[in-house]
Formats: structure tokens, sequence, C-alpha cells
């Protein structure tokens, strides 16, 4: 298993270009499995996941072609309705063939995902939608089978605004008899991009971004080229490690009004955020303040940026808290920032956070895709070697990191094989 070593404790300057969203990426690659025609996605980095989900698509029936610049799925004639556990447990997103499949073919048969280990994430909201659009599902041999002749338009209320349960079902409804409309529908960004992606392929949908989304069945969708929307997440991860060394890091590509949780959790830290010819800039002077988070669904700080927030606050003025509501067991990170000098403390949902005036490096372990980023920001502005063992959460969902953070100036090495 490969490990980074990184040197920190230094200020780091320079630009990074933001990818396109791993979140967005994967459904609209499901999505394409709707249509006998080609789809196709620009910018759409190699992630770990991506190619998970590639192999999914093949494995359905689809041809799916990957160059440096985009991905294109061609899923003419899926033979298959199956998505095996072999391909499904490393990865939660690959759930959502389920819908699509479901549509195009009245059959889908997708195994329980696995993914990340931060909660139950239990998919009973995808089961509920889906089955009031008239599928029978039946659950059995740690499968989920669902199957349809004609799916029927419904009105569907979430309990909770789960984002992987609104684009299943809105992928579903599009080919579905009649009118769906969903309330307490997640409105993250990613969601709206699906949208944008299913109408260019000729779906009738209004509302997305917004709590309830309509949408209008058609009897067929056809193809699309759809440049995916920047990923806000990593935006997020390299404005914090900006504040972290220096606020000299230029982040390129990304939206700033998908970040307005972040910039104004910043504001309240005494961070300024900015855009300067075309890229997003921090400016600080000294150490920043502590300042509380909690997370919520869109627009609401988000839980993705948690960890790497976090990091932020254990090196802040004062003490803070940061509450995370969304998932049940999001602070896996925080024994591992311990390790590094942090002064945290959990209670439930709850960490309490007392800023030190500086880490120090140490051997530390990933848990989750987004622990791992935190870990690698705490390396990076810690004293000393700080030693990131199972990067390997890493690769699923950072485009060329090590390559973008050495460009800034980070000395960051990828080590091969076990820990000597
Ligand atoms: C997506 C993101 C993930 C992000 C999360 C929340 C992708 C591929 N992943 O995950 O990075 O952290 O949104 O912003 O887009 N829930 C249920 N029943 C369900 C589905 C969800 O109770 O059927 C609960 C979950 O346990 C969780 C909450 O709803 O507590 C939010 O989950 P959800 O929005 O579904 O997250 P994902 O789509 O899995």
């Amino acid at each position: 298993m490969d490990r980074f070593v990184i040197r920190g404790g230094r200020p780091l300057r320079g630009e990074v270009g933001i990818a396109a969203s791993k979140n967005a990426a994967l459904p609209a690659m499901a999505a394409a499995m709707l249509t006998a025609e080609a789809v196709r996605l620009d910018g759409v980095p190699g992630y770990k996941d991506v190619r998970t989900m590639a192999r999914i698509l093949r494995h359905l029936g689809a041809r799916v072609d990957e160059t440096e610049a985009s991905l294109e799925i061609h899923a003419a004639d899926p033979g298959n309705h199956e998505a095996p556990y072999d391909l499904v447990r490393t990865m939660r997103a690959s759930f959502f063939v389920l819908g699509p499949v479901l549509a195009r073919l009245g059959r889908a048969r997708v195994a329980f995902p696995g993914g990340c280990a931060i909660g139950v994430r239990p998919v009973d909201e995808h089961l509920k939608g889906l089955a009031a659009l008239g599928a029978t599902i039946v659950v059995s041999e740690g499968y989920v089978e669902a199957t349809a002749d004609r799916l029927r338009g419904a009105a569907i209320a979430f309990g909770t605004p789960s984002v992987g349960a609104t684009e299943n079902v809105m992928m579903a409804a599009c080919l579905a008899e009649g009118t769906t409309v969903m309330s307490n529908a997640a409105r993250e960004p990613e969601v709206v991009d699906l949208a944008e992606l299913l109408i260019r392929m000729g779906a009738r949908i209004t509302g997305a971004g917004t709590g309830t989304v309509t949408i209008e069945g058609v009897k067929a969708l056809g193809g699309a080229t759809h440049p995916t929307v920047p990923d806000r997440i990593e935006a997020g991860t390299f404005i914090v490690l900006s504040v972290l060394t220096g606020c000299g890091i230029a982040v390129r590509g990304a939206r700033r009004d998908h970040l307005q949780a972040l910039e104004s959790a910043l504001r309240q830290a005494g961070v300024a955020m900015d855009e300067r010819d075309g890229a997003l800039v921090v400016s600080c002077e000294g150490r920043w303040r502590a300042s509380d988070a909690v997370t919520q669904p869109y627009p609401g700080f988000a839980t993705d940026l948690q960890a790497q927030w976090m990091v932020l606050m254990a090196l802040a003025n004062g003490s803070s808290v940061v509450r995370e509501t969304v998932f049940e067991n999001r602070f896996q990170h925080v024994p591992e920032l311990v390790r590094l000098g942090a002064d945290i403390a959990i209670r439930g949902n709850t960490a309490v956070i007392r800023g030190v005036s500086r880490l120090s490096g140490a051997p530390v372990m990933v848990s989750d895709l987004r622990a791992g980023a935190a870990l690698v920001l705490a390396g990076l502005a810690a004293a000393g070697t700080t030693e990131v063992q199972r990067i390997y959460h890493l690769d699923r969902g950072y485009d060329r990191l090590i390559e973008k953070l050495r460009g800034v100036g980070a000395e960051i090495e990828r080590v091969p094989g076990p820990p000597v």
C-alpha cells in the first residue's frame, strides 16, 4: 500500500486548477444508461471511482471510451441488468445504476453498496422513490432487484433530502409515463448538473436546485455532450489549504456561488475570500479566529468539507465547535489529528476544538476520502514529517493530487509499498 511522505510547515504559493466534480460525474455516467445514443462528458478526470463506474457500465453492456479530455459512454444495446457485488462494494455511487437500468430495461439487480465508512448510509429513500414509480422491489442475498413493465410518474416526498436518492429517482422518472413531483429533494449543485445533462438528453425537468423537482416523463432520451460542473469539494479543500499555508494559493476553475457556506464560515474566522483574475483567493493576516460550523445539506456547510475545516480550527485562535448532522460516524480523522498535536474532544456528533499554535508531523492513517484530504492538509501545515498511510482512499476522488500540491511548492512524495 502506497503512502505519502510530507515535509510540512512551509508556505505554499501558486495556482491550482479544479477538476470536474466526481460526485457529478458518477450519476452522469449512470444516466448514459438511459439512452441508446452516445453521451460525452467533458473534462472528467480518471478518478478511481470514475474507473469503477466505467467497469460497472461495461459489465452492463455499455461501451466506455476514456480519453484525457472526455469520457464517452454508449449503451446502444445493454445486454445485462446486474451490477455484481465485487464491482459495487467499493463505491456507494454504484447504486446510481439502479434507476436508469430499471427505466431502460424494466429490470435491474444491484448489490447493496459499500463506499466510505462514514455511517450506516441506508438506501431506503432510493427504494421508496422507485417503488412509488411502480417498481416492485425485492431485497435478497445482498442484492436489490427492481422490476417494472413501465414506470409511472408519482408524487414522492423524501423523508430526508438525500443526494443519491434524488438523483436515482430523477433519472428513472425521465422515462416514466406521466409526471413525477419529488418534494424534500436534495438541492446540491451536483443534482442541478445531472438535471442539466438529462435536459440536454431530451428530459423535461424543472425545479432542480430547489426542494421540489418536477419531471415529465418522455418516451426516449438521446445522446448529449455535457461539461461537468467543477468540483466544489476539491476547490474548498485547496481554499482551506491556502489559509493553512500563508494564503498564497489561487484556485482556478471553481464556482464561487457553490462555496458560499465556506466563504461565510471563513469570514467568521476573519479570512476574506475573493476573486482575482478569475481565480479564488483568500487573504489573511496572522492567525485566523476559531469559528463554529454545523454540517447541513446544501446550501449549508458541506459535510464533505467538515474534516478539512477541522484542521483549520485545530490551528485557530481560540476554541470552536464542529457539529456533524449529515452522517453519524464522520469523525474518524479526529484521533489522527490528535496524533499530530491537535486538541479535539468528541461528544456525540459534536467536536470541541481548542486551537493550538502548531501541529507536528507523525504517522497517520486515512479512514475515508475526505478524512484523507484533512490529514494531507494537516501534514502540510505541521512542522516536520508526516507519513499518511492508506492513501488509496484519496485516489478515489482527488485528481492528480500530488502534482497539484507540488505545483504550489509542497514537499510531498508517494512512496510505494508497506511502511518501513
Ligand atoms: C452524496 C455524496 C457524498 C456526500 C453526501 C452528502 C455522491 C457520490 N456522494 O452521498 O460525498 O457526503 O452526498 O452531501 O454524490 N440517507 C437515508 N436513506 C437513503 C439515503 C440517504 O437515510 O436512502 C441518509 C444518509 O444516511 C445520510 C443522509 O441521508 O445521513 C445524506 O445522504 P445522501 O445525501 O444520500 O448522501 P449520498 O448520496 O450517499
